[in-house]
């Protein structure tokens, strides 16, 4: 649809995460006119919940080598260790420089030092956490006031929906659907030279995440709607441990912090055993794809859907203390951790690909930046260390700024003649989607792609995606429905346009790719378990497919 209104920014910041917020702060510091755009409320996204923490070399001991040795050995050889080095050495600084913004982190007992815990994979203790459990929260609301202090101009409740370009196909900035925000209403465009996508991840694409309903995979979706590159979607991170409500549960479910199992937590089965005892010298906090697997492994041996999680020992006021956020969402659900082990089982948690970028950021679209869940920086490889979002959110954020700052949105670009912004249809359009189609998305990722997946399963998953695609693209063609073609009738009915249809779109688009790289990578890596194929093969497979709509390269 055409804007019916439009604002004019030098960049445009898309999302209102660590990542969002951090890169609009900057980018206003350094005197850009920096707008941002968000799908819900400013702290909606998935930085507010958040529990574990931030990693950063930040210990007596700890230093940045190590920080980058065990993100290495989390990614399974696909990081790109320049990238880990930059997020690793530029880590501790950036923490210190979100605590000057106003976070307030944890202090150890009696003393003005950020109190440090483990989570898995980490051999150090390198997460600083606050209010016990609840970092995401603390940071969110220290970004969401510096933003009001700064007197940013924000958009709320506006989700994106695609990339403007210009008469040369660099950025022009992005169109919008916003719902009630005052003098901004229904469909418009922030017109600028750099657009930052920091929209966050898609584990709204499976039925069970512990991701926020607004995690869509809507900047995935545009970017490649836009032509840009995307990679490593075949990686999903399930995290381990989440509060396990059910076979029928849907939607955002409650995080066990890996923190618990940092602080002393053990899983045990439905036996009372522990079993990761022996399976990896770190057991209980070996890398989470490790744990995830083991947990899977050990319900399937013994005919159940979970195994849990024993803090009993914990007491109640360390419950109380350290976790207040868990112990309440447990109580909410039934379950007392101070009195009986938590049933746990792997959800979705983390998309450790999505859009492919630089080390400043920048994507392959000319003005088009990606930080954040969305982006694919390489500092994650085939399963991102815990913790380690937060921090790249913030590392690579500022590295966008400093980018544009510099004027790296007009790099190497001639001028327009004239300088007018092309709103044309993405090229690679999509047909729309009924929103009730969200739903069969999940239930078809959920069991085709999830923690276990074979060449049968994912063959499955494809097919039946391939079908709601085909229904959408007829109906897209029915008469009367918008950009209509001249084909025979069809039964089905478009769509009314609206963020849900929107949003079901995006989901079936990231969910059609992500099952394509998931057949494609046939062997056993970080987070993709392939049953059909369970080894790692370094020897066909230590490289990354570079994904854009319409052709793919390896
Ligand atoms: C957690 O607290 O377990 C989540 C931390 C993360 O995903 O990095």
């Amino acid at each position: 649809p055409a804007p019916g209104w439009s604002v004019t920014a030098d960049v445009v910041v898309v999302g209102s995460g660590v990542a969002g917020l951090t890169a609009a702060l900057r980018c206003a510091a350094a005197g850009r006119r920096a707008v941002v755009v968000t799908k819900a409320r400013l702290d909606d996204g998935s930085t507010r919940w958040a529990q574990g923490g931030i990693a950063a070399a930040l210990g007596d001991g700890d230093t940045p080598e190590q920080h980058l040795g065990d993100t290495l050995v989390a990614g399974a050889g696909l990081c790109d260790e320049a990238a880990v080095r930059a997020l690793v050495t530029e880590g501790p600084d950036a923490v210190h420089r979100l605590i000057g913004a106003g976070a307030r982190f944890d202090t150890a007992p009696g003393s003005e030092e950020i109190a440090l815990t483990r989570e898995g994979g980490h051999h150090r203790s390198r997460i600083a956490h606050a209010g016990g459990d609840a970092t995401g929260a603390e940071i969110s609301r220290a970004l969401v006031a510096a933003v009001r202090t700064a007197g940013l101009r924000t958009i709320e409740n506006a989700l994106v929906l695609d990339l403007l370009t210009d008469a040369y196909g660099r950025t022009a900035g992005v169109t919008l659907h916003v719902m009630g925000e005052g003098q901004h209403d229904g469909v418009g465009a922030v017109h600028a030279p750099a657009v930052v996508l920091a929209t966050g991840g898609m584990g709204q694409v499976f039925s069970a995440t512990t991701n926020p309903a607004v995690s869509t995979g809507d900047g995935v979706a545009l970017a490649l709607r836009s032509g840009a590159e995307v990679s490593d979607l075949e990686f999903v991170q399930f995290h381990p441990t989440v509060l396990y409500l059910g076979p029928e549960a849907e939607g955002q479910q409650p995080l066990i912090s890996e923190a618990v199992r940092g602080e002393g937590a053990y899983l045990v089965d439905a036996a009372g055993t522990r079993f990761m005892v022996g399976q990896h010298e770190l057991a209980e906090l070996a890398p989470r794809d490790i744990v995830a697997k083991a947990i899977t492994r050990r319900a399937q041996e013994q005919g159940v859907e979970h195994m849990y999680l024993d803090a009993r020992h914990f007491g109640a006021e360390m419950w109380q203390h350290r976790f207040p956020t868990i112990l309440a969402a447990c109580r909410s659900h039934g379950i007392d951790p101070v009195t009986e082990p938590i049933p746990v089982a792997p959800a979705a948690h983390y998309a450790s690909g999505g859009v492919r970028t630089d080390l400043r950021g920048r994507t392959t679209v000319p003005g088009l930046y990606a930080c954040g869940e969305v982006a694919c920086t390489g500092v994650h490889g085939a399963n991102r260390l815990a913790s380690n979002s937060l921090l790249e959110g913030l590392v690579f954020a500022e590295r966008i700024a400093a980018d544009i700052a510099a004027g790296g949105a007009a790099d190497g670009a001639p001028e327009p003649v004239p300088p007018a912004v092309e709103e044309r249809r993405p090229p690679r359009a999509l047909p729309l989607l009924a929103p009730e189609t969200r739903a069969a998305v999940q239930r078809i990722m959920t069991t085709g792609a999830g923690v276990l997946r074979s060449a049968r399963s994912l063959a499955r998953a494809a097919a039946e995606l391939d079908v709601l695609h085909c229904e959408a693209t007829e109906a897209a063609r029915a008469p009367g429905a918008a950009g209509g073609a001249d084909v025979p009738p069809t039964s089905t009915k478009a769509p009314e346009p609206g963020v849900e249809a929107w949003e079901a779109t995006n989901l079936l688009c990231v969910a059609r790719v992500l099952v394509a790289a998931a057949q494609r990578r046939e062997e056993t890596r970080g987070c993709h378990w392939r049953e059909d194929h369970p080894e790692r093969d370094d020897a066909s497979w230590r490289r990354h497919f570079r994904i854009t709509l319409g052709a793919d390269r390896a």
